[in-house]
């Protein structure tokens, strides 16, 4: 299999991607690769509103990427001016997109409450942009994009759900098992905001500022590593749960499959993700192990700031998911690089009877038995 490549899009503007109620008037600083020095193609708009630009040579670019031709930009925004007469989606959120050529790149400003009196006259509901290294902790990065993206991942869920003729609007009580700061949840509820929402995770600062900040969102929980999950048997009709399986030891695979299955109304749905052993640039000893076994921790993986040291990575090949989780769930689709970037989506349905697992048992038990995590 071809290992995965990311594609990188050579825009960038300064951040901090924050303004306060000063920043009516604001300095936009960036640069963009150009295919053409003499004459870049590049343009600016602010939720939609071109914005005029002054463009620059950047001969500095060329040192970190060989071969690159690169315009500075800066634009003066006075966003009074600019977004008068414009009505504001809410909750609001300042989007800038830089264009050159064929390349675009959006990026994210959380704006003030002062802002928002100042540019619409009025006070209008925003949306939070968590702080940089909750961004990086779930993501590797603070680049602008963290709505975005979540956006993008609750699109992918679902256009699953609905390719499965399981729709998301069918959902009424939805858990995000997982959910960090609240990525993809946030875009959930502004695609289907008549649902009870719920969010879950082990980082206790992440549900913190997910509590104080998406209260318009869902209900926020902190769980521990192991079960119980703070929730009662089967309470949810649909869970996801995004880029967790692809960090967790086997054992610990194990009690949360059992848990989620517990906390799913039969016949309930839990859509999550798989890395595949052989689509990535492993060392040779994990690569092998994982594709031979069909799963595999890799244990010696970077350690992320701020999460316990059990989180590092594990892959799973489609064959794994449908011999071992099938013995939790029924295994609806394994899919390739279509779910959160390059991941596998795997579609589950916990089975309408009651045989198999007794769920709570089952879950309980395999707490029991395994041996404690590092904290
Ligand atoms: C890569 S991040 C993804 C966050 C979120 N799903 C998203 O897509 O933005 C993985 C998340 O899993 C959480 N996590 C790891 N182990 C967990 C566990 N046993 N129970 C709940 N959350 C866990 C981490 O704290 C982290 O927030």
């Amino acid at each position: 299999m071809a290992v995965v490549r990311h594609d990188l899009v050579l825009i960038s503007l300064d951040p901090p991607y924050r303004l306060g109620d000063e920043d009516v008037v604001y300095n936009l600083f960036g640069w963009a690769e150009v295919d053409d020095e003499a004459h870049p193609d590049v343009s600016v708009t602010v939720n939609g509103a071109p914005v005029p630009l002054k463009l620059t040579p950047n001969p500095n670019v060329r040192e970190h990427f060989p071969g690159v031709t690169a315009s500075s930009l800066f634009a003066r925004v006075n966003f009074a001016e600019l977004l008068r007469g414009h009505t504001p989606a809410e909750p609001f959120l300042l989007s800038v997109e830089v264009t050159s050529g064929a390349r675009s790149r959006v990026f994210e400003y959380e704006v003030s409450e002062g802002w928002l009196q100042a540019v619409f006259g009025r006070p209008v509901r925003r949306r939070r942009i968590p702080p940089e290294h909750l961004q990086i902790r779930v993501t590797g990065a603070a680049a602008g994009q963290f709505h975005l993206t979540g956006r993008r991942v609750a699109e992918q869920i679902a256009g699953i759900l609905a390719r499965a003729g399981l729709p998301l609007g069918r959902h009424a009580r939805i858990l995000d098992f997982g959910c960090g700061p609240g990525r993809v949840i946030s875009a959930i509820k502004d695609m289907h905001p008549q649902a009870e929402l719920f969010g879950s995770d082990i980082d206790g600062e992440a549900i913190g500022w997910a509590r104080a900040n998406l209260e318009d969102v869902g209900d926020f929980r902190v769980n521990g590593p192991a079960p119980p999950l703070p929730f009662a048997d089967e309470s949810f009709d649909l869970i996801y749960s995004i880029s967790i399986f692809t960090h967790l030891p086997e054992d610990m695979q194990h009690g949360m499959l059992a848990e989620l299955r517990r906390i799913l109304k039969p016949g309930g749905v839990l859509l999550t993700t798989k890395l595949d052993p052989g689509a990535y640039d492993l060392p040779d000893d994990v690569c092998a192990k994982g594709v031979n076994d069909g799963f595999v921790y890799w244990g010696d993986a970077d350690a992320t700031e701020g999460l316990p040291g059990f989180y590092r990575l594990a892959y799973h090949t489609e064959a794994y998911v449908r011999r071992v989780w099938a013995k939790y769930f029924d295994v609806l689709h394994v899919g390739s690089h279509d779910l959160n970037n390059t991941q596998d989506a795997v579609l589950l349905r916990r089975p309408n009877g009651r045989g198999g697992l007794i769920p709570g048992l089952a879950s309980r038990l395999l707490t029991a038995l395994r041996p404690k995590a590092d904290a």
